[in-house]
């Protein structure tokens, strides 16, 4: 496998001045994009993990992953190129602009945009959240995890991450959503070459901004629980209530962020030894919790 992690998410946004304060006064992560023209919001050595530039529509732009490195990102732009995949070649400024030697993207069956990149350059300043958070859990394991719609052939698409990108299965959920004539929805949950159980997940459900979650890990419950306290005092909608999910053991819970993006803010992930790990079938999100209220 050499998808080592997932390393940034880009957002275009029509209205940054609420990305910039969800990202530091919410979430606790700092700003330094250096002006105003977008927002770059740090939560460990890399130079940002969140990138946020103005748009006329609020989705995300681009998933980032990083590569091993460059042998094993040229063997992958070949192969995709060879299975008729577009790709287009970053420029050296938006490789500079991303702190990354090179990077290429392509969209994904289910239509979502897809950026590799290898070789990211540390800037070496020490994280110091505006609010106080501690830290945040990345380092090898990346920044979190997003949940991206898997389009009309869900399996088509698994058979994209895992065969051609060699991203692992870390578990297969089928449920029925509660309510009456609520749909059954299946994820499949994808891990790369490190220790957090997922660090992507396609679910057979759409999302007008392309994203149905990004997870941010904090060090401990109380970060967790600060951060909900922020929510609250800042009137932010609450996507789902505390819990903990049965698959990567998070302890959690979902806010919508800026333009309707949803964030989960958890502690306490699964990390796995893949080794002699057997992919799980699940049919329950939670352990308990997570009381969901999906926006309109
Ligand atoms: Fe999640």
């Amino acid at each position: 496998m050499t998808i080592s992690c997932l390393g940034y998410v880009i957002f275009s946004s029509t209205d940054l001045k609420d990305w910039r304060h969800f990202g530091t006064q919410v979430v606790g992560a700092m700003d330094v994009a250096g002006d105003d023209t977008c927002v770059a919001l740090k939560i460990d050595q890399q130079p940002f993990r969140i990138l946020v530039e103005p748009g006329d529509a609020d989705h995300v732009s681009a998933l980032g992953f990083e590569m091993a490195g460059e042998i094993e990102f040229s063997a992958l732009r070949d192969r995709l190129e060879s299975e008729g995949f577009a790709i287009r070649n970053g420029s050296d400024s938006e490789a500079r602009n991303r702190a990354v030697k090179a990077f290429f993207a392509t969209i994904d069956p289910a239509g979502n945009p897809l950026e590799f990149y290898y070789s990211r350059v540390l800037d070496q300043t020490a994280f110091l959240s505006p609010i106080g958070v501690k830290s945040f859990v990345t380092g090898d394991m990346g920044l979190g995890h997003v949940v991206v719609p898997g389009g009309e052939d869900l399996e088509g698409t698994y058979a994209f991450y895992t065969a051609v990108l060699g991203l692992g299965d870390s578990d297969d959920l089928n449920m029925q959503l509660p309510g009456e004539n609520a749909p059954a929805i299946r994820v499949r949950f994808l891990h790369a070459a490190n220790a957090r159980h997922h660090s992507l997940a396609i679910a057979s459900l759409p999302s007008p901004s392309g994203l149905i979650h990004a997870m941010l890990e904090m060090e401990d419950f109380d970060d967790v629980g600060r951060c909900h306290d922020r929510v609250l005092a800042a009137k932010r909608q609450l996507m789902a209530s505390l819990g903990r999910h049965c698959n990567d053991n998070m302890l959690s819970f979902y806010v919508v962020g800026p333009g309707g993006i949803p964030f989960e803010i958890g502690c306490d992930g699964l990390q796995v030894d893949w080794t002699n790990f057997e992919p799980t079938k699940s049919s329950v999100p939670d352990h308990w919790g997570h009381a969901y209220q999906f926006p309109a």
